[in-house]
């Protein structure tokens, strides 16, 4: 099993939900996180629980669907905190309606946050990971990323659109050391899954964020000559 204590890790997204989530059992794992998104108060609370799990902890503001505010916010942190050796793109949002019923800016929004914002977020932190011979990108899809579903079109094409982007990257990358992972989790107990009604949250019957944290460790973990290309999660008893 690789050691992954003391590396630098990015967790897009990670004030809460998932992305939280990860960025706790990261720095449970002794690894130097940073988190970012829009909402500095959430930001803040959520850097100060990670510090107090005794690694080093920033955050960043910025929009990932903003090119300019992307490369100017890791330009930032690399000064600040230091090169990344782990990125996690987790930051996303989803809203359901058929294509008739979904304006325009909504749809393009969706595409603009999960999918340029992950090209953009990547395109930043790459040449680090060039330049050490070594790294981690994890992309968090969703198994609309497998298969639409009617009302899903903006999400759906945003999510299997990451998935075209990491699938290329990774055939590109790998010769660099650099191993691309493509995470599929259905349905998780956040914000966005409660807020859409896609579940209640109940314990006992859906994943819950430490779960697919989890899972992200365990993949960070496999020898470095080992790449887990692509995984789905799914609750046994939803
Ligand atoms: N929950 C599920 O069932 C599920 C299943 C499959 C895949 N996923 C994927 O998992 C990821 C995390 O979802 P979640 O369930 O944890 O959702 P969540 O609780 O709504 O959290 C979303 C996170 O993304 C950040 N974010 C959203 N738009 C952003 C933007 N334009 N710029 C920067 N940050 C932004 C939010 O921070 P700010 O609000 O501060 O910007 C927040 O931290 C998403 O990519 C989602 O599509 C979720």
């Amino acid at each position: 099993m690789e050691n992954i204590t003391g590396k630098r890790a990015l967790v897009t997204g990670g004030a809460k939900g998932l992305g939280k989530a990860i960025a706790v059992a990261l720095a449970k794992e002794g690894v130097h996180v940073a988190i970012t998104g829009r909402n500095e108060i959430a930001l803040k609370q959520t850097a100060a629980e990670l510090t107090a799990l005794g690694t080093e902890v920033t955050y960043a503001v910025f929009d990932v669907s903003d090119n300019e505010a992307v490369q100017q916010g890791i330009k930032n942190l690399n000064e600040t905190f230091g090169n990344f050796d782990i990125l996690v793109n987790n930051a996303g949002i989803s809203s359901f309606a058929s294509v008739m019923e979904m304006d325009v800016q909504d749809w393009t929004a969706i595409i603009n946050v999960n999918l340029m914002g992950t090209y953009f977020v990547t395109k930043a932190v790459l040449p680090q990971l060039i330049e050490k011979n070594q790294g981690d990108i994890i992309m968090v899809s969703s198994t609309a990323g497998l298969n639409g579903a009617a009302t899903t079109s903006a999400y759906s094409a945003s999510k299997f659109g990451v998935i075209g982007f990491a699938d290329s990257l990774m055939r590109e990358v790998r010769k660099n050391n650099i191993r691309v992972c493509t995470l599929t989790p259905s349905t998780i107990a956040s914000d966005m899954s409660i807020d859409l009604g896609l579940t209640d949250g109940d314990p006992e019957k859906v994943l819950q964020p430490e779960d697919f944290a989890e899972l992200v460790i365990a993949n960070l973990k496999l020898p470095k000559r080992a790449m887990l290309k692509s995984a789905s999660l799914w609750s046994t008893n939803p």
